[in-house]
Order: C-alpha cells, then structure tokens, then sequence
C-alpha cells in the first residue's frame, strides 16, 4: 500500500485494521511500521476523514520517547492510512490478559514504571503549543489497550487525539464503547467539556487496575457502567490488595478525586510522584526489569517472531508503486518530515550507483553523505533484542 509493504495483520478493531509492515528510509535502511487502515465506512465518509485529519494535524506535533510517532496519514487508492513508528512489544491490555492466563503478575515497581512512562508522553502532549499558542490535546482514550510496553521495555502511548473523531462515529456499536467507557473520567460520562484532568483520571484507573487486579468501574450493561463511572466511588484497593503500599494507595486516589479540581493538576505531578515513590522503594530500579517481565510473558511470541524473521526473504515489487497517495496532513508535518523520504524499495542515495534490480524513485531521498549498505533478506534491529 503506497509506501509500505503489510506483512501481518496486529489487531482489528472498530474503526480500522492495524497491519505490521515495513518501508526504506533516506540511508536505504528497512523501517518497520505500523500502518493502521480504516475500514470503508469510516475512509468513505468525508466528513470524518476530515475531523480525523484535523486530530492528526495536532499529534503530527508529537515527538517524544513514550509516544509512537505518527509518520503520515495518506489516502491511498480509495483508503485512508496512517503509517506510525512500529513498536516491537505489546499493548498493555493484551499483556495483562496473557498474565492473568499465565499466572503472572506486574508487580508495583514494574506498575509505577509503566503509568509513569505513560505519564510522560501524556504530559509532552498536553502542554505541546505550536508558535506560542497551546493546542489543548487531551488524550480522551488513556487506556491499557492505547499503552504499548516493548520487549525492551520501551512504553509508547498511541490513538492520541483520535478518540473525539472516533466517539462520535462508534456510539452505536455496543461493546466498543463498553470498553472505552471503563477508564472515562467522571467529566467525560457526563459528556463535559475535558481538559488535561481528564486523562490524569484515566491514569489513574489504569493505575488502580494494575495495582488492584481489576479495573476499577465494572458494570453488567453500558447504562449502568456510565453510572458507574459518574459516581466515581471504587472500592478502596487496598481491600482488594491488603499488601498495596499506603503511598501507591494515596497515589491512585489522589489522581482518581471525583472533582478534578482535587486531582493532580498535571500528567507531571502524578508521574513526579509515582517515580518519588519508585526510587525510594526500588533505587535500583531498571527499565530492563519490565523488559524481562515482558519477555517472560511473551517468549512464545517472541519465539514465533523469530522464526518468521529466519524465513524471511525480501520481497521487492517488480515496479515502484507508482501511486503514494495524498498525504492529508502533509503541511502539518512540513517538508521535512521522515514519510517523505520513504519508499517502498531500498533507494540508495549519496551518488552510488543502483544495485541490481533497483530503480531510483522520482521522490528519492535529499542527499546525505555517506553512501550506504542496503540490508537484503534481514531485518535490522531484530538482532537488538
Ligand atoms: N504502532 C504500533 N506498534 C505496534 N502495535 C500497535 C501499534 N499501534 C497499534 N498497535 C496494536 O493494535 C492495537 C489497536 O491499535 P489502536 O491504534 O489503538 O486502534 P483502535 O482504534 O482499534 O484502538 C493496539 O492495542 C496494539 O496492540
Ligand atoms: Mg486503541
């Protein structure tokens, strides 16, 4: 699809399909990417398009370590895509699942580290401005299933912004919202206007659900859940867990405060306090702590990703797709932005000539000095694990 090849299909979900695949960068390297592709219904409707579109022109600002980056959103033949940073691990929601079904558990330290990553990336994003002016993103979908953990123990949060575009199109459909209604804050069940608060709430419950074993709000119908929500009274975690740490315990309900003017005030405060807490408990304390955890929890996976890498053969296209598609927020990300020094084959540049079977592209990369080695039948980066 345009620029990238789809190698394997990660996740589908109410709004899109979210594909694995790869594209060649400037120095001629192989970079994953994960491309999620909108169902038909939502790429055929113009007016989401556009709303979606308004959303990514404000992540496109997003650079930060504990936020996948968003490369593109391009409309394609007829379909809409937006090519993000590929995170080699798994979403929190799924990891917990896995868990829970292995008898494992993240334990309080490995929880901290998490949310205050997650933290971090929320924090970069709601005071991001663009000259001067603040954007006032609010994540609205602070969730497990939004938190990516890497193998290394990377965190990423994803879906930022999206959420408003998508809660006004998915209303219908029970279970999607179900799902998203769990970590609202209180403000956002009512249908209130919603600022950074908001998503230090949904921090919190995720905190809570790591912390307690189970999320915070449960209901048996989505009415009742809402009501739920709205209340905003959980059970105390510690009845859940008697052997949480009272300073977590102040934590979780110092985010969680019904009123948000009793909240933390920022993403900031509530991250400065988990990691106060973390190095305290835990000095020594490392990301590659969570990076064994995760690979404990996924060995088979990873195992299975491995064994796919050593059948791996590169597969070039005997053309160049000739059609990229428009990229919708191309003046958002200016003219510099790293989608457009992609291509769906490995362009060498620097002056050397084209390896066999190689073509040069008409969008080929700026020069850049040194010449480069194209990497054939392998992926780079999967040594890295
Ligand atoms: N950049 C990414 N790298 C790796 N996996 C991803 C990435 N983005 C999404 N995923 C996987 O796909 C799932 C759904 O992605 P998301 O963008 O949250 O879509 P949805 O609109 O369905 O919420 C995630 O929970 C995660 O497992
Ligand atoms: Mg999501």
């Amino acid at each position: 699809m345009g620029r990238y090849h789809l190698t394997e299909r990660i996740a589908f979900g109410g709004m899109a399909e979210i594909f694995r695949g790869f594209t060649f960068d400037a120095e001629g390297f192989q970079r994953d990417v994960a491309v999620k592709k909108l169902l038909p219904q939502y790429a055929e409707d113009a007016a989401f398009v556009t709303m979606l579109t308004d959303e990514y022109k404000l992540v496109s600002h997003l650079h930060h370590p504990n936020i996948a980056e968003v490369y593109e959103l391009a409309q394609v033949d007829g379909a809409v895509l937006v090519a993000m940073e590929y995170v080699d691990g798994k979403d929190l929601r799924s990891s917990l699942r896995s868990a829970r079904r292995q008898e494992l558990t993240l334990d309080f330290y490995d929880a901290a580290y998490v949310v205050a990553s997650a933290l971090d990336g929320l924090h970069h994003a709601h005071e991001a401005s663009e000259a001067g002016t603040p954007l006032g993103i609010v994540h609205r979908d602070f969730s497990p299933s939004n938190i990516l953990i890497a193998y290394d123990g990377r965190v990423k949060l994803i879906d930022f912004g999206i959420a408003k575009a998508r809660l006004m199109r998915v209303q219908t459909r029970t279970g999607v919202i179900k799902g998203k209604v769990k970590y609202m804050s209180p403000e956002q069940a009512f249908g209130r206007t919603l600022d950074r608060r908001s998503d230090v709430f949904s921090a919190g419950s995720v905190l809570y659900e790591l912390c307690a074993g189970q999320a915070p709000f449960k209901a048996r119908t989505e009415v009742d859940l809402i009501y739920t929500v709205r209340d905003a009274a959980p059970r105390p975690c510690r009845e859940l867990r008697a052997d949480l740490p009272q300073e977590l315990a102040r934590i979780i309900a110092a985010a969680m405060s019904r009123d948000r003017r009793d909240r933390y005030p920022t993403a900031l405060a509530f991250r400065d306090d988990l990691l106060r807490y973390l190095h305290r408990e835990c000095p020594q304390y490392r990301r590659t702590r969570l990076a064994r955890f995760m690979k404990t929890l996924w060995a088979e996976e990873i195992e299975a990703d491995l064994r796919a890498l050593e059948d791996y053969v590169l597969d070039l296209p005997p053309e160049p797709a000739a059609e990229y598609g428009h990229n919708l927020i191309a003046e958002a990300l200016g003219p510099e932005a790293a989608y457009s020094h992609f291509s769906p084959i490995p362009t060498r540049v620097g002056g050397t000539q084209p390896l066999e079977g190689e073509a040069t592209l008409p969008s080929a990369a700026p020069l850049k000095e040194a010449p480069t080695v194209v990497v054939r039948g392998k992926k780079p980066g999967s040594e890295t694990r």
